[in-house]
């Protein structure tokens, strides 16, 4: 089953609780939260007191993308705020286990990201210990780019070792998803699409989640 997180990148800020209670209403099965510290990425979006006053509005599960470095540093901040996955990027730590453990400790979903220059072999120490692998299908940074297709080959890589490990992870894509795309994810491995400006930016929110799904 395709779970489908928009990723707020692309919502009305003013009305940021509105905007996400209006995508579960549209049958989001998550909320991807990106956050980002112009270190890590060249870009500045949200942070903790952001995720804390829209949990007390929404019960969905936050799927909150960490694009920071020293990421073991800010990690049990941001579960306290209301994560219930946590995914950080492999580039950004020199301790991706404790990392891991950090989150699991607390009981909540881990998950490993890639760039596309990363090789996908980067995560395979991680694969049996996270729950989710996240293949950046463009450069973490901006929304609204396009899907550089190379990055699904990794994708497929990805998925052909899980399945001889014989592991049961979620994969997930972010970057430049739509449906047009959509499908060639799926067929790649993904079962977990982000979309940001396809959903957001969509006249009808239900129509566009379905079609990705
Ligand atoms: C990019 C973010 C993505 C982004 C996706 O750095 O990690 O989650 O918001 O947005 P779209 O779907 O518009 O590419
Ligand atoms: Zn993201």
């Amino acid at each position: 089953m395709v779970k489908i997180s928009p990723s707020v990148l692309a919502c009305d800020f003013t009305k940021l609780g509105e905007e996400v209670n209006d995508i579960e209403r549209a049958g989001a099965d998550m909320v991807h939260l990106d956050v980002m510290d112009g270190k890590f990425v060249t870009n500045i979006s949200f942070g903790l007191p952001v995720i804390e006053a829209l949990r007390k509005k929404s019960g969905m599960i936050f799927d909150v993308h960490l694009m920071i470095d020293s990421p073991e540093v800010y990690i049990e901040r941001f579960i306290d705020a209301g994560a219930d996955i946590v995914t950080f990027h492999t580039e950004a730590t020199n301790d991706a286990h404790r990392c891991i453990e950090i989150i699991k400790n607390r009981g909540k979903k881990a998950a490993v990201s890639v760039k596309p220059n990363t090789p996908i072999e980067d995560v395979y120490p991680y694969l049996d210990k996270c729950d989710m692998i996240l293949v950046m299908t463009v450069e973490p940074g901006y929304g609204g780019q396009s899907l550089i297709p190379e990055t699904l080959e990794k994708v497929r890589k990805l998925k052909a070792e899980i399945e001889k490990r014989g592991l049961d992870l979620d994969i997930q894509v972010d970057g430049g998803i739509k449906p047009e795309n959509a499908e060639a994810a799926k067929a790649a491995g993904a079962n977990v699409l982000v979309a940001g400006s396809s959903v957001f930016k969509a006249p009808d929110r239900k129509a566009a989640i379905d079609a990705l799904r």
